[in-house]
């Protein structure tokens, strides 16, 4: 995966110059709504820009809001302008409203109303349909930057310190493009949607974020890696399904995020396939040949392969719930109201994009066996989703393979079955290990450490979690990247920290 083609290197003062906070919201938000001309937006928004400082303030990147950090704004759309490279401290990025631009003549993708205009303004059948995909959606991107916030503190390199401030600023547009589409057709619902979204908190008690992934914790960069892969892979894949909705704004606006979302992926394969190179160059170097040879592996700094793979079916099962049940009635609503498509509906041959007639293989457990069903397609879309979104995990995981291979070590990460360590759907309440077998509660009990990180391998990637904050250095669990944001040299100072 690459970086952005045709990015521009800016003079900093020149992304600094313009503050947030001095000059009138319009011009300050980088936007081509033409917000300037909708007053009751513009005032809905100046009212909820400076809570949401406040959350950024409160529950942003800790201890680093006054570093000066070399950051991409998206400053329009097209494909040959659409960033701005220059160092900004994180409460001045200009967080903007932008939308893919329109497409004349638009459909419907899919569902009852298919080959219908897109609907430019909300449809009132589907309203509260359409207010709960986008709260949804919303709620997840502030939830990730409160996941992150301590990582700042043990990052392993500044080249690595600004990719996680990266992502969480664009995760923060993310939470903008969502307020934008509640506050500009919801009216006094959407402007209470918006507020809660700065309300909720991840793994709080009381009022937590509304996905279960969204309220774990991300403890150590190896998490944070393990999410911007796996995690934000199930953001691609909804922002994918949304981008296909006949509800035209929330199309465009999720056809713009998923360009930075390709940033956020890079992010992750690049740090879970910088961490496996830092390993295997470690083992040759001390002649060890065998990936389970914890301890000696361990001595050297680096994280053990087999320590990966279960970091890896931790964040895989975790991510797979994020698609709800298999089965769901909502998400057959969501198809056929034309709201929400399949990954690519748009481009899927030979189809009909109603799928009143189809059907779809989903696996269950029935009777203590898998059984493969055919059940109605529409009512497993779900499944369907989560199947491509397993299908599109796997392209980094071979990469990260073909790493170890030529490294000469006989290792193989690989994707547990869909059942493994699930809470949600099919396979909640049952006991199935990594290779697909249904097991008894014993059985469980006795591989679980095998499978999942144990106690031993937090504490050992706890240690690991020293900062390395000098420029140009790694700390040793990581290899350098082969190349630097917009091209800038090894030794590049990406956080000014003061
Ligand atoms: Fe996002
Ligand atoms: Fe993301």
């Amino acid at each position: 995966m690459s970086e952005t083609p045709d990015t521009l290197v800016e003079d900093a003062a020149a992304v600094r110059s313009e503050r947030f906070v001095e000059v009138k919201l319009d011009e300050s938000i980088p936007n081509n709504v033409d917000l300037s001309s909708d007053k009751q937006l513009l005032r809905a928004l100046e009212t909820w820009h400076p809570q949401y400082l406040e959350w950024w303030k409160d529950m942003g990147p800790e201890g680093f809001q006054n570093a000066e950090v070399y950051l991409r704004t998206a400053v329009g759309v097209d494909p040959s302008g659409w960033a701005k490279f220059g160092h900004v401290k994180m409460p001045d990025y200009r967080w903007g409203i932008l939308l893919a631009p329109k497409v004349e003549g638009r459909t419907i993708p899919c569902g009852r109303h298919k080959g219908e205009p897109a609907w430019q303004e909300v449809p009132g059948e589907y309203r509260s349909l359409l207010r709960r995909l986008i709260v949804v959606q919303g709620d997840t991107e502030p939830a990730s930057v409160e996941q992150q916030r301590h990582l700042g503190a043990t990052a392993p390199s500044l080249y690595d310190m600004r990719n996680l401030f990266q992502v969480n600023v664009e995760e923060g547009r993310h939470l903008w493009a969502m307020v934008y589409l509640l506050v500009k057709y919801f009216g006094k619902d959407g402007r209470e949607e918006a507020q809660a979204l700065l309300e909720r908190r991840s793994g709080q008690q009381d009022n937590p974020r509304i996905l279960g992934a969204f309220n774990e914790r991300t403890p150590d960069w190896l998490s944070f890696f393990m999410f911007t892969y796996f995690t934000d892979r199930d953001g691609k894949m909804q922002l994918a399904a949304l981008a296909e909705s006949g509800f035209d704004p929330l199309s465009r606006s999720c056809r713009f995020m998923l360009t930075e979302e390709a940033h956020h992926l890079f992010v992750g394969e690049t740090g879970v396939g910088r961490t496996v190179e830092a390993t295997c160059a470690a083992m040759n170097k001390a002649g060890i040949k065998d990936p389970f040879a914890t301890e000696r592996i361990r001595a050297l700094g680096v994280v053990d392969l087999p320590l990966l793979q279960r970091k890896a079916n931790f964040h895989m099962s975790v991510t797979r719930d994020l698609f709800g049940s298999e089965i769901s009635s909502n998400g057959a609503e969501a198809f056929s109201s034309g709201l929400k498509g399949r990954f690519n509906e748009a481009n899927l041959k030979g189809d009909d994009h109603q799928l009143a007639d189809a059907f779809y293989t989903v696996t269950r457990v029935v009777d203590g066996r898998f059984v493969d069903e055919q059940v109605p397609a529409l009512r497993s879309i779900n499944s369907r989703l989560l199947d491509d979104y397993i299908a599109d995990c796997q392209g980094g995981i071979d990469r990260w393979n073909k790493a170890i291979e030529k490294a000469g070590i006989d290792f193989k990460i690989t994707q547990p079955h869909k059942g493994f360590n699930r809470k949600i759907g099919e396979f909640k309440g049952h006991r199935i290990s990594p290779d697909g077998r249904l097991l008894s509660e014993a059985e469980w009990a006795a591989g679980a450490g095998q499978w999942l990180p144990n106690d031993a391998d937090m504490d050992f990637i706890g240690s690991l979690m020293k900062p390395c904050h000098d420029k140009g250095r790694y700390a040793s669990w990581i290899a350098p990247p082969r190349m630097g944001i917009n091209n800038q040299p090894g030794d590049f100072e990406y956080v000014k920290i003061d």
